[in-house]
């Protein structure tokens, strides 16, 4: 059994991934210059995404993890639970969330509420992908690695059930994926 034969379409290649992965660090570490800024991984779907963009950073910097959920399989539950919160003090600090995707904006937009009580000098917002159709709540990243369609997408972190997350590009699975 091959993972990759359960994807129909691939929507974003490993290499446009690795390509704007390095883009958007080199943007950061211009914008952040002196600013040691903390960058923070929501679990778990931001990790690929998280690791190689940071890897790419090239100024001092820290990170750390939060976890928050809002979804099951494939349907928005609309509610939010944060199971675990960075443990770096964010007080004064510059806090850049990088996430692998926003797409009602709902999971992202309680976890800059939850960062801004610990009292940060900034809080930004990186994502791999966006699906600004989606929209449900007012949310703009700073930095975005690719604007979507309105599909469900598995790959480079991003799971359906768990699984998936290991693939090393974004993809969309095939219709009867869903039905076994
Ligand atoms: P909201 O709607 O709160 O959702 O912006 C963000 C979180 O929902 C998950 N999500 C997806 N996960 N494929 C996935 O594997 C998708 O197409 C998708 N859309 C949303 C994801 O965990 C994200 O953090
Ligand atoms: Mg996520």
């Amino acid at each position: 059994m091959n993972i990759n034969l359960d994807i129909e379409k691939i929507l974003v290649s490993e290499e446009a991934i690795v390509q704007r992965c390095k883009v958007l660090a080199k943007q950061i570490s211009e914008d952040y210059e002196d600013k040691k800024p903390i960058l923070i991984c929501p679990l778990k779907g931001a990790v690929s995404f998280f690791a190689h963009l940071c890897e790419q950073m090239t100024i001092p910097m820290v990170y750390d993890f939060i976890k928050a959920s809002s979804y099951a399989g494939t349907q928005s539950t609309g509610i939010v639970n944060i199971s675990y919160m960075p443990t770096t003090p964010l007080k004064d600090r510059h806090v850049i969330i990088v996430e692998d995707i926003i797409d009602t904006g709902r999971t992202l937009s309680a976890v800059v509420e939850e960062l801004k009580k610990e009292g940060p000098a900034s809080i930004e917002l990186a994502c791999l992908l966006d699906k600004p159709s989606m929209r449900k709540v007012p949310l703009e990243a700073k930095y975005t690695g690719f604007v979507i369609p309105n599909e469900f997408v598995v790959g480079f972190g991003l799971d359906y059930n768990e699984e998936y997350r290991n693939l090393p590009y974004v993809g969309v699975l095939k219709p009867e994926v869903y039905t076994k």
